[in-house]
């Protein structure tokens, strides 16, 4: 149970202050009955809530899959910057976020959730959930950096080591631009960037395509997204990340 301003409030229905108003101007219907204190208790389960007849149904956690495309900062809000959460039209949670960053210019898998207990367990370093990119850089790519990459990287400098874990590196296309698919266990600022940088290759291009169990759907182009299916939320929220 829970009070009907907090409750439209936290469906985005419009801050404290201005669902309050719209209770005391008799907006709100609770089960096709108007209710004109904002205190009043709601059972978010079973009543049915309406807001100008249009029913504001509960959602208590919600889970997108967003391919972010580049140019949108991983953020929940900023003053200049378009954020991810801009692109997710259909939310009706205040409290989402992104779980993790992807760089502005980097591309592909975000998952969007105001699940933080989910959130922790994809993050927290010691569960060393596998992400894989997609990345195209500028250099030959050879099995001398997929030995390399499988050791440790220091992607700090001579003074300050910062050793990367072992990554896994696949070679799609070696030339003067090559492709391949990377996946690694951190997230290091700018992790992979700084990889390709210590054996002096530039990334000109980053997608995420995986995180843990959850795969990037195809038919979602860059700034389109989706909700998870029940499936899919299970699958991340229940068992073990890491295990495929
Ligand atoms: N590594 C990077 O360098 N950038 C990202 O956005 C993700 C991983």
């Amino acid at each position: 149970m829970l009070r009907l301003d907090r409750y439209l409030a936290e469906m985005g229905a419009g801050s404290r202050q201005e669902v309050k108003k719209y209770i005391r101007k008799g907006k709100v219907k609770v089960n096709g009955d108007t209710v004109r204190n904002p205190e009043q208790k709601v059972d978010e389960f079973r009543d049915r809530i309406c807001l100008d007849e249009k029913e504001i149904a509960y959602a208590s956690f919600e889970y997108f899959m967003l391919n972010k495309p580049a140019g949108v900062v991983s953020a929940t809000q900023d003053r200049r910057e378009k954020t991810v959460l801009d692109l997710i039209q259909s939310k009706k949670r205040k409290d989402l976020f992104p779980v993790g960053r992807l760089d502005k210019d980097t591309e592909g898998l975000l998952l969007i959730t105001n699940d933080g207990m989910l959130a922790h367990r994809l993050l927290s370093p010691g569960k060393h959930v596998d992400k894989t990119y997609f990345v195209r850089v500028q250099g030959r790519v050879t099995e001398k950096e997929v030995e390399l990459f499988g050791k440790r990287v220091n992607i700090g400098t001579s003074e300050k080591p910062e050793w990367t874990m072992p990554a896994e590196l696949t070679v799609l296309e070696s030339g003067e631009i090559s492709e391949v698919r990377l996946t690694i266990q951190e997230g290091k600022y700018h992790q992979i960037k700084r990889m390709f940088q210590a054996v002096d290759m530039k990334v000109l291009y980053l997608k995420r395509e995986r995180m843990g169990l959850l795969k990037l759907d195809l038919s979602l182009e860059p700034g389109q997204y989706r909700a998870l299916t029940q499936e899919e939320i299970q699958r991340v929220a229940d068992k073990d990340v890491t295990e495929y």
